[in-house]
């Protein structure tokens, strides 16, 4: 299809990044933000995009858990829709570029055809999803899991934050509600879907190419690890015999790690990302420690297999260093892969925005592995400095996300149709 030249307005684009990064928790200045899904900020957050969808004229729809669509109607309003978007939340002291360049660049990508005069046969939709990130309850992408009918309600009322608080008690309290049963796509309700995202790795960098075409998304799984020993007076235990379970935490974490080096593929990376120690006093033998787990893989067999190796190494552990070990799997999910119509239109958007691509798979998760379940997916990336992503430091050029959303709106228009 012959677009008429396109004009991404960068400037805009980039004023609105900042300012969602302005609704932050995070006690440094931005560009550090911590957006938690469901708090004040997250809502208030919320209600900028809603103020930028109305802006361009689109139909906003929320769901049940907040997941938030806004449309642009296409000439064929009957016909399945075509989808971009991200999310907008972000674990604590991250940067400003994950996640909102797919959901405010997926909006510039509308505008920009819409300024070009572009009339779509099939809507186009922005999806903001509802915490990609596990920083609340544990698990990421539950909105975009309960899109793809992976997460029921039973599971939402097991999800519990740090307060003890459900998914579905803490959904109303932010204000949304209705019946989760509504939330579940259809599989004919996407015709095609697209995200756009930071690469969060320094291959594009590296190779100083501008657009990453992803061809497959790792398969994550999250585990929780529960030591328990046996505490007492730091003065007053001596130390043969003792039971430390932070000990016992930390011969299991260094296990972990030697297993990911040692065993796993290429693709295989695996990250002890929370260590909690009860009592946590400077002079009391931990009694018990809690830690997670994030394995992942392109290949899900092999992150199985590194998975059972890991729960065996740490069993062995608290066998001998005589402490209790528990264990729990959050979640073990599939790899996918990208649409090959989708690839097609991605690569024929790159050339006709005269733009170098380069294929690369994505081991960071993305609400896109979940929608791979219910329509044919593709996703772009874009470089960032360093490779650097969940640091107050990412960042990405403003040329850098121009370009992707230029790739985006090609993509999206071709697959929209005319
Ligand atoms: C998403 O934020 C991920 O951890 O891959
Ligand atoms: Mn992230
Ligand atoms: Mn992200």
């Amino acid at each position: 299809m012959t677009l008429p030249p396109l004009q991404v307005d960068i400037e805009r684009l980039t004023s609105e990044l900042e300012r969602l990064a302005t609704f932050s928790d995070c006690p440094e200045p931005p560009p550090a933000v911590t957006r938690v899904v469901f708090s004040e900020t997250d809502l208030r957050a919320r209600a900028y995009l809603g103020e930028l969808y109305a802006d361009a004229g689109l139909q906003v729809w929320v769901d049940p858990i907040g997941n938030t669509f806004a449309r642009w109607q296409g000439s064929d309003p009957q016909a399945p829709a075509v989808g971009t978007g991200s999310h907008t939340d972000a674990i604590p002291h991250a940067g400003m570029y994950d996640g909102t360049v797919g959901v405010l660049g997926g909006l510039e990508a509308i505008r920009t055809l819409q300024r070009a005069g572009f009339v779509p046969r099939r809507s186009m939709d922005v999806v903001m999803f509802t915490s990609e990130e596990p920083t609340r309850f544990g698990i990421g992408c539950t909105g975009s899991r309960a899109l793809a009918g992976l997460l029921s309600p039973e599971k939402m009322q097991n999800l519990l934050d740090a307060e003890g608080d459900n998914y579905d008690i803490v959904r109303q309290r932010a204000g949304f509600t209705g019946e989760l049963s509504e939330i579940p796509l259809s599989q004919d309700h996407y015709h095609a879907w697209v995200e756009l995202h930071i690469e969060q790795g320094p291959l594009l960098e590296r190779s100083r190419i501008p657009i990453g075409v992803v061809t497959a998304i790792a398969a994550p799984a999250t585990a929780v690890f529960h030591v328990a020993g046996i505490g007492g007076h730091a003065g007053g235990v001596l130390m043969p015999g003792r039971r430390d379970a932070l000990c016992a935490a930390a011969e299991m974490v260094v296990a972990i790690e030697r297993l990911a080096l040692e065993t796993g593929g290429a693709d295989l990376v695996a990250t002890v990302g929370q260590l909690e120690v009860h009592p946590g006093a400077v002079n009391s033998i931990p009694s018990r420690a809690r830690f997670t787990l994030d394995l992942r893989d392109i290949d899900g067999t092999n992150r199985d297999r590194l998975l059972t190796a890991m729960t065996d190494a740490t069993l062995a552990i608290a066998t001998r260093r005589q402490v209790d070990l528990t264990f729990e799997l959050l979640n073990a999910d599939p790899p996918a892969s990208s649409d090959e119509t989708i690839l097609t239109a991605i690569r024929a958007a790159c050339r006709d925005s005269q733009l170098e691509f380069q294929e690369m798979i994505s081991r960071a998760y993305h609400d896109t592995l979940f929608m791979a379940r219910v329509v044919p997916m593709g996703m772009i990336f874009i470089p960032c400095r360093g490779g650097v992503s969940h640091r107050p430091d990412e960042f990405s050029t403003p040329e850098q996300i121009a370009a992707g959303v230029e790739v985006l709106a090609r993509t999206l228009a071709a697959l929209a149709g005319g």
